[in-house]
């Protein structure tokens, strides 16, 4: 009888800055969570400007294979900020949370940054769950910030990542 095989081998991945080339693999990444998506030529603009960088995962020995998980940071005036991060469905809890956030604030850090903003929906308990374990504590909250996807309202979590 054949046995199923149920244990694959962990994944490795490696992450390298994002590119204007990967806008619209990204941009299929960030639609499969957010409410209002955002496509890739707006991935293209942001990574255009100067003030805007970012890191993309991708599974060691795919060659050129898209990226699973990404993240998007903005540095202005020695103040950091999130613009977005996501990993695709299938390569959750893996780390890759972890270390695309641990790459900014590493990037942050060299930069002499003083601290790392962002804002996260207060229902979203991965990501907050992710943020503390990284640091950050709310420093706000943006009442009825976020649409849902039933026409309703959520709150924006204002938090900070100290760096100094
Ligand atoms: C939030 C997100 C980026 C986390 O990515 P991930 O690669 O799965 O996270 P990691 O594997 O690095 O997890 C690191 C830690 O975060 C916490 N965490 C992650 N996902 C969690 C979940 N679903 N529930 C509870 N805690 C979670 C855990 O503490 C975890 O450590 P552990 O696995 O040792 O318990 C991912 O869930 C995602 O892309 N979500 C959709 C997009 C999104 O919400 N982005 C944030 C917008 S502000």
């Amino acid at each position: 009888m054949r046995i199923p095989f149920l244990h694959s081998r962990p994944r490795d991945y490696s992450l390298e800055p994002l590119a204007g080339k990967d806008a619209d693999a990204v941009a299929l990444i960030h639609h499969e969570d957010f409410v209002r998506p955002w496509s890739g030529g707006e991935f293209s603009d942001l990574l255009s400007q100067n003030t805007v960088f970012g890191y993309a995962a991708r599974e060691v020995g795919r060659g050129k294979a898209p990226p699973v998980g990404f993240v998007l940071a903005r540095l202005v005036a020695g103040e950091g900020e999130i613009l977005t991060v996501a990993v695709a469905r299938t390569h959750r809890r893996q780390g890759l949370g972890w270390r695309l956030m641990d790459a900014v604030l590493r990037e942050l850090h060299g930069q002499r940054a003083d601290a790392l903003f962002l804002e996260v929906d207060e229902m979203n308990v991965a990501a907050i769950a992710l943020y503390r374990r990284l640091g950050f504590i709310q420093v706000g909250k943006r009442p009825g910030y976020y649409k849902t996807g039933d026409a309703g309202t959520s709150s924006a979590l204002v938090m900070r990542r100290d760096l100094r």
